[in-house]
């Protein structure tokens, strides 16, 4: 298979990576910083882009997809966590700043992929159990992918002849994780301290292990309704 994942860089995204690399796929990867791990594969291709610069990635992104027919498998992994903290303490920048990478950055990157009539079988928008808890304090992040969920719905209308889903892939030990642990403990913020405990407990998934969960969970949403959204928890 061809596939096209972002945020390689590490995390969900490069774990991701090499799991298909290492079953023999091509994968075309793009991040804002590289990883020396899929270096090694001859079957990974990687453009160096931060997906916050749109006219940037207008530029890039054409030359890098132009060899492939088309894609088996879009993966938009890329993304960012916001500062916990209430919405009333979060600025608009901070807010605008997250949804450039989490959702326009998508945008812009989808639009590209269907400029010229490429064949693209399935896209998949790593969104996130936060995008419908609505807990306090995961102001742009919730926000975010929320948005995202909507976007994918609203693409899979236009390309009728692919496969779209948002998909929650669980709680994974990356970065992320490691920002949250750090947080003091603030009773405000109950669901920080379920996942402190969480972490501490042994019991989150590395990014490999969530990256095969995440691939078997990919070939099932084919079976959902285009446009869905999907948390492997559930599936
Ligand atoms: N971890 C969890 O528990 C969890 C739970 C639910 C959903 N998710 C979602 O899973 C996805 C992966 O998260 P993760 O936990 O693997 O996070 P991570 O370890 O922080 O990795 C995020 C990746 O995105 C890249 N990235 C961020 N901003 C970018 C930009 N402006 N341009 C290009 N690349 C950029 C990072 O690049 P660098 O390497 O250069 O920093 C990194 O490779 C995200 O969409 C996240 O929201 C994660």
């Amino acid at each position: 298979m061809d596939i096209l994942i972002t945020g390689t860089g590490k995390g969900l995204g490069g774990a991701l990576a090499a799991w298909y690399l290492e079953r023999g796929h091509t994968v075309y990867g793009i991040n804002r910083s590289k990883n020396e791990v899929l270096e090694k594969y001859t079957s990974f291709h990687f453009l160096l882009q931060d997906l916050s610069k749109f006219d940037e990635m207008k530029r890039t992104v054409p030359g890098f997809i132009e060899k492939p027919d088309g894609f088996d498998l879009v993966v938009l992994n890329a993304g960012v966590l916001s500062d916990i903290k209430d919405l009333r303490d979060t600025g608009l920048d901070e807010i605008k700043q997250v949804m450039d990478i989490n959702v326009w950055s998508n945008k812009i990157l989808i639009d590209l992929l269907f400029n010229d009539r490429r064949q693209i079988k399935q896209v998949a928008a790593i969104s996130s159990g936060a995008s419908v808890y609505g807990n306090r304090g995961w102001n742009a992040y919730s926000l975010s992918k929320a948005t995202l969920n909507m976007l994918i719905k609203l693409y899979s209308e236009e390309h009728g002849d692919t496969h779209f889903c948002a998909i929650a892939p669980g709680l994974i030990d990356t970065a992320m994780q490691d920002y949250i642990y750090s947080l003091p403990d603030d009773k405000k913020f109950p669901s920080v301290q379920r996942l402190k405990k969480t972490k501490a407990s042994g019991n989150m998934p590395s990014p490999e292990e969530a990256a095969g969960i995440l691939a078997g969970a990919l070939e099932t949403a084919l079976n959902e309704e285009s446009g869905s959204y999907l948390d492997v928890r559930e599936m």
